[in-house]
């Protein structure tokens, strides 16, 4: 059975056993609000009741938005399925409740978080609420430290090395965060204007050196589970309440890369906001408190341990937040934060200073000291 608007009801029928939020008879109504490029996500909901509601996640055999000549293993929902189990268990609250998992047809059953907004779409509008900031920092070090290898016996640690094998995924952001953007590949682009800025990034053997370093640092340190594609658009903000979703990159691998990646994204927002001090400002902050709630996390599981690692951690995300801001502005996918500015002298002015300080940030993250020495550079 392919799943899709006119096969899902029956589907719903069959499952409702296992999904225990509808009855057989229940008369569904259902939309597609998914708005990704690799899953469809549909709302179904209760026609009579409408708040009863649930969220289906489905991942078809290929790349949604390309289509069947372009596959991609349905495993990836298993990973997603995982991830969720684990964020629920580590970190209750943080993420949509699951309610069933459908690994033959590849469809997560979940919470529906009604209303919600996503937090990329808030910080575009200029709402900074560094609350959501700390909720994701105390996230971040929540479940990276209680799944930490150093703060775990080896056979806990083998298991999540087997459970969050995902190199299918990973191989896919080896490519389109650490390695297309840096050569001459067909899903590159870029405002016109700004080929001076990428011929000196390329030509710069400094931040290549740095960049396959740290290509090599996201393939091979298995550390923490980590949840691989944690942008402001994996965020939702229900009730001032943020949820993380779509792990379907989850993996087994350096923490520093979920931080890099959710610090990248402030930083886009921090340099689309361009005269807007007030925004920039509490950007600013949202970023110092998310390594503060970070750390005060992961020192409650071992405060001894924590300094180095603590350190080592933060080195790395500094290069990956540089290498994730790099690839969305010259490679295959940029952010709507910038994307959205319609004055093509100020988008590019915009990108120039986004560019630079993510060339800045690989090239220094080995030397950058704190949060606040990255600030400075702002
Ligand atoms: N539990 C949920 N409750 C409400 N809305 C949701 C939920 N899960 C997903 N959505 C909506 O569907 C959108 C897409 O979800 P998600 O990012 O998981 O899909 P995806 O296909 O993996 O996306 P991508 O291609 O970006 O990886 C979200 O941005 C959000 O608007
Ligand atoms: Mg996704």
């Amino acid at each position: 059975m392919e799943l899709n608007l006119a096969t899902l009801p029956d589907y719903l029928r069959q499952r409702h056993a296992e999904i225990r939020i509808f009855e057989s008879e229940t008369e569904l109504h259902i939309e597609e609000i998914g708005d990704g490029n690799l899953n469809t996500v549909y709302r179904v909901s209760d026609a009579e009741r409408p708040e009863r509601s649930l969220v289906l996640k489905h991942a078809p055999p290929y790349i949604k938005i390309l289509g069947p000549d372009y596959p991609l293993s349905t495993e990836r929902l298993t990973y997603e399925s995982r991830a969720l189990d684990v964020y629920n268990q580590l970190a209750s609250g943080s993420v949509p409740a699951q309610y069933n998992f459908d690994a033959e047809m590849a469809v997560i059953a979940m919470e529906d978080l009604r209303d919600a907004s996503v937090l990329r779409d808030d910080l575009i509008a200029g709402s900074i609420d560094i609350a959501i900031a700390e909720q994701i920092g105390r996230f971040m070090g929540s479940v990276h430290s209680h799944t930490y290898i150093e703060n775990l016996d080896s056979g806990v640690v083998q298991q999540y090395k087997q459970q969050f094998a995902n190199t299918t995924m990973q191989a896919i952001t080896a490519d389109y965060v650490f390695t297309f953007p840096y050569t001459e590949h067909e899903t590159n682009f870029w405002t016109p204007g700004l080929e001076p800025d990428i011929q000196r990034l390329k030509a710069d053997t400094d931040f290549l050196a740095r960049a396959a370093h740290l290509k090599q640092i996201f393939l091979t340190m298995q550390q923490a589970v980590t949840h691989g594609d944690l942008h402001t658009g994996s965020v939702l903000v229900q009730n001032d309440t943020a949820k993380v979703i779509d792990a379907e990159f989850a993996f087994y691998g350096p923490p520093g890369f979920d931080i890099g990646l959710y610090w990248a994204n402030y930083f886009l927002s921090y340099f689309s906001h361009q005269n807007t001090l007030d925004v920039q400002s509490a950007l600013k902050t949202a970023v110092v408190q998310t390594w503060r709630t970070y750390t005060t996390e992961f020192g409650v599981v071992d405060a001894t341990l924590k300094a180095q690692t603590l350190q080592n951690i933060f080195h790395d995300a500094v290069g990956f937040a540089g290498l994730e801001m790099l690839r969305r502005l010259i490679g295959a996918a940029h952010v709507k934060d910038i994307e959205g500015i319609t004055d093509i002298p100020r988008k590019l002015s915009v990108e120039r200073a986004a560019l630079q300080f993510g060339l800045t940030l690989v090239k220094q993250h080995q030397s950058l000291r704190d949060v606040t020495a990255i600030l400075a550079m702002l």
